[in-house]
């Protein structure tokens, strides 16, 4: 059994994507150890707490520094021994320390196709505004591993989502998450426990 863990910082669509992909059977050999979120009342947490997954938020506020932030962070994630990291939504930047202690075990899902509409800055309903400003008939999610960079990591996959006229950053970032990030996260999740695809 592969044990994941997920960051959130929202909703939790996602993480609830995860969820029941695994409950149905789409996503095997894994399993959800705990989500952690860097928002005390973010919705993913109610979410995990529903399927009795353990959920613990570490919010940056509580801390002086932003290292100490991190430090707690990485004692948390260590506890739990997981094999892979999930990024669903989490709005925070990990620390180097935490990337080359989970190298090539973290994965990220980004609601745009890499290399367009990514990077710093390119985050939530700001990729979807950018999108429609530039007028680009076709948009979509990534899943990619996560390196030391902003959205750089190695893709492992792409789903191209079309952009429609009269669409506003919400019904567009709503069609993105429906047609595709919520179908190529799992995806990914379960190639990965299956050894159908590694890095490193
Ligand atoms: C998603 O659009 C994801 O691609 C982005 O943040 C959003 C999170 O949504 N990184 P949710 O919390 O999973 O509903």
């Amino acid at each position: 059994m592969m044990r994941v863990g997920v960051l959130v910082s929202g909703g939790g669509t996602n993480l609830q994507a995860i969820i029941d992909a695994i409950k149905a059977g789409k996503i095997t050999n894994a399993s959800l150890e705990v989500v952690i979120s860097n928002k005390k009342d973010a919705y993913a947490l109610t979410r995990a707490r529903e399927n009795n997954i353990p959920a613990e938020s570490i919010c940056i506020k509580d801390y002086d520094t932003r290292e100490q932030f991190y430090d707690v962070l990485l004692e948390r994630l260590d506890t739990y021994h997981l094999d892979l990291i999930v990024l669903a939504g989490f709005l925070v930047v990990l620390p180097p320390q935490l990337i080359r202690k989970y190298r090539n075990r973290i994965i990220n899902i980004h609601p745009s196709l890499i290399p367009s509409f990514c990077g710093e800055g390119f985050y939530g309903l700001r990729v979807h505004e950018k999108v429609l400003e530039r007028g680009v008939k076709v948009t979509g999610a990534t899943v990619h591993f996560v390196d030391e960079g902003t959205d750089t990591g190695p893709i492992i996959y792409q789903k191209a989502v079309e952009v429609i006229a009269g669409d506003t950053p919400e019904i567009l970032q709503k069609r993105v998450m429906e047609q595709a990030e919520w179908k190529i996260l799992p995806q990914a999740i379960n190639d990965i426990a299956n050894g159908k695809i590694k890095l490193g």
